[in-house]
């Protein structure tokens, strides 16, 4: 990614304080972006935007985009963050005389540094201006603590409960249950050794459920080669070459 070292937040709020500002709008429309509405339509439906959600929009310029998602998403509440004065107030004055100032509301911030309390938000929402922000991983760090912590972990557990088949909790109970399709279904992750957030976790979990549980002479067989091969990780780790 190419960044220009001389170029920074004051000269962008700069621009958006003027004409260069005006003339974006003049040639774009509300709704600084390219592609416009539809764009932001196929954007909302990609990101699974639902209607009486709630969400933040980092670089809301004058809230058009979040004017777009409360009228045809049916989003409840939007939070927009732009650091440049003139475009927030532009967006008040806009968001009033549309009536929507119950579900919208600005903040005059840089949007990697919004002050706003963590977790409230069900999404967060950026068109065109991200490419704008000097330091991309403090603004990513950003968005991400504005979401909702359990939807995070709801999502995270929609598709580990898709990964076992009958869902997590359900394959642990069945191997104490002695279920042997649950038992060969648990002996193939821990010898394929899926990767994902949390994966070693579950697998640990399951090798300890494993060792008590009844297999065949194979089974058992192929289990002992993966504790032999965390073992002989184990040693590795603990030795010098
Ligand atoms: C192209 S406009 C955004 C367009 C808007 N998202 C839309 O779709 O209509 C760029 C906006 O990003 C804002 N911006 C740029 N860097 C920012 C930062 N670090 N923090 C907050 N706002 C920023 C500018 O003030 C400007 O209003």
């Amino acid at each position: 990614m190419k960044n220009l070292a001389d170029v920074g937040l004051a000269d962008v709020q700069s621009v958006y304080s003027g004409r260069e500002g005006q003339l974006w709008e003049l040639v774009m429309g509300q709704q600084i972006h390219v592609g416009g509405f539809q764009s932001s339509m196929d954007l909302a439906e990609r990101a699974g935007i639902a209607a009486g959600t709630s969400g933040v929009d980092l670089c809301c310029c004058s809230g058009a985009g979040m004017r777009f998602l409360v009228r045809f998403r049916n989003v409840a509440q939007m939070q927009g963050v732009d650091a440049t004065p003139a475009m927030v107030e532009l967006g008040r004055q806009r968001t009033e005389a549309e009536g929507f100032t119950d579900r919208i509301a600005f903040t005059l911030a840089d949007a990697c540094d919004t002050g706003l309390p963590a977790a409230t938000a069900d999404f967060v929402w950026g068109e065109d201006a991200w490419c704008y922000v000097v330091d991309k991983a403090k603004l990513i760090r950003e968005a991400h603590s504005q979401i909702h912590g359990s939807k995070f972990l709801a999502e995270y557990w929609k598709l580990v409960d898709r990964l076992f088949p009958g869902g997590y909790a359900r394959v642990f109970e069945q191997i104490q249950a002695g279920d042997g399709s649950a038992v060969e279904f648990g002996l193939v992750f821990v010898e394929v050794q899926p990767y994902y957030f949390r994966s070693q976790y579950h697998r640990t979990r399951l090798i300890r459920m494993l060792k008590h549980a009844r297999l065949s002479s194979l089974q058992a067989e192929r289990l002992k080669r993966v504790l032999d091969l965390e073992h002989d990780k184990k040693m590795k780790r603990k030795t010098y070459v």
